[in-house]
């Protein structure tokens, strides 16, 4: 029976992972898949993850299954840190997930269960596997402008006028901060602007925040996603703890759907307890674990923290270093966005065939949407990536 199934087209971000990987070339750079790599190359287990391993492995007697929405105790520390006291606490129904990807699937598929026909509205562009999911979960999906070519900043105006095409029953996807794939953020009255659009319309947001803490910090990057839960009367945040706690592979995620009053929250909760056991039943719970061990212990929070900084600060240089080089390479403040941009990722804004010049003549990988994972640069690098950019013509 399975000789029915179709070949699927690669993940653009994945494949060029495994491109990378297959390069034979000593002298290669890779600016694709999201990781935060130090200057050294190496994605490390931050410190407070260590020490919480080994505290989790000196106390933890027991692996028996936690609970359908995963252990409480996360939710609560989690739910602390993405929205403070933006909302009550009981109007929060929450799940853990695998990975911020499977809080954006749980997302959809609750979605998919309240409006059959309801539609997704997300920027132009998102990441890719936004696109995807929602596809394959068979939820309609409308575009909005979001990103200026020539400016390399939002697209603002065009932004306002595509999401007010979004009626009561429809979702507006946003990302809370560091906009993956482009870099390029709203400021805080943008936002606003964006909350009165959504009242207006009466569409619901999700947010879907995977990179609190690498912008402009852990409080100043979850400002948008507070202030738009507490502006409406129901909102889904999808949260990832891969990037700010270095745990990819741990897979951790919490899936906030916020709600008017207590009755809500109930169906909600139960309905994404329902969606878990449909799924894979029980989330992961390490990673789920550490965090909360983190979260609740003010040594190991403080130290989380440093690090987190010490990350942060790590991009905002190499930002500042690329932005310095191409301006003194070009002569011109054409490339300054650069700067501007935040969190991991910048659009470049440059064609799928100079990407690919840049790939076969310099062995620079970015994503062929002309993404650049600005962590996988170091202070040798940058001025390697800024030649190739110029003799690339870009
Ligand atoms: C990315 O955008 O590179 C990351 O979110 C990793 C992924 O799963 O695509």
């Amino acid at each position: 029976m399975f000789e029915t199934l179709k070949t699927r087209p690669a993940d653009s971000i994945l494949a060029l992972m495994q491109m990378y990987k297959d390069d034979p070339r000593v002298a290669k750079i890779d600016l694709g898949v999201g990781v935060y790599k130090d200057a050294t190359g190496l994605t490390p287990v931050m410190r407070a993850i260590k020490s919480a391993e080994h505290k989790l492995w000196e106390e933890q007697d027991t692996k028996v299954y936690t609970g359908l929405a995963g252990d409480p105790a996360f939710a609560d520390a989690m739910i602390r840190l993405v929205l403070a006291d933006a909302v009550a606490r009981d109007t929060v129904a929450a799940v853990a997930t695998p990975g911020g990807t499977g809080a954006v699937r749980q997302a959809f598929e609750l979605i998919k269960l309240a409006r059959p026909d309801a539609r997704v509205f997300v920027s132009n562009p998102t990441w890719p596997n936004h696109i995807s999911i929602l596809n394959y979960v068979g939820i309609e999906m409308v575009p909005y402008r979001y990103f200026d070519d020539e400016t390399r900043g939002v697209d603002f105006d065009g932004m306002i006028a595509d999401i007010r095409q979004a009626k009561a029953g429809d979702v507006v996807l946003l990302h809370g901060c560091c906009h993956n794939p482009t870099g390029a953020n709203l400021n805080m009255t943008e936002w606003q602007a964006v909350v009165d659009v959504l009242v207006e319309t009466g569409a619901v947001p999700m947010i879907d925040i995977a990179y609190q803490g690498f912008g402009d910090g852990l409080e100043e990057d979850a400002q948008a996603t507070r202030l738009v839960v507490s502006s409406v009367p129901e909102a889904l945040v999808a949260a990832s703890c891969s990037k700010n706690f270095g745990i990819y592979r741990e897979r951790t995620g919490l899936l906030m759907a916020i709600s008017q009053n207590a009755d809500a929250r109930k169906l909600h909760q139960d309905t994404l307890a329902f969606l878990n056991r449909q799924n894979f039943s029980f989330p992961p719970d390490h990673g789920a674990r550490l965090v909360t061990m983190i979260l609740n212990d003010d040594v190991l929070r403080a130290d989380w923290m440093a690090e987190l900084e010490e990350v942060r600060n790590s991009m905002l240089g190499l930002r500042s270093q690329l932005a310095g080089e191409l301006q003194r390479l070009s002569g011109s403040d054409r490339f300054g966005f650069l700067a501007q941009h935040r969190g991991m990722f910048s659009r470049l804004g440059t064609t799928a065939e100079k990407v690919e010049e840049m790939r076969s003549k310099h062995g620079i990988y970015m994503v062929s949407d002309s993404r650049m994972n600005i962590a996988g640069l170091n202070a040798e690098t940058v001025p390697i990536l800024a030649e190739a950019i110029i003799a690339s013509g870009v």
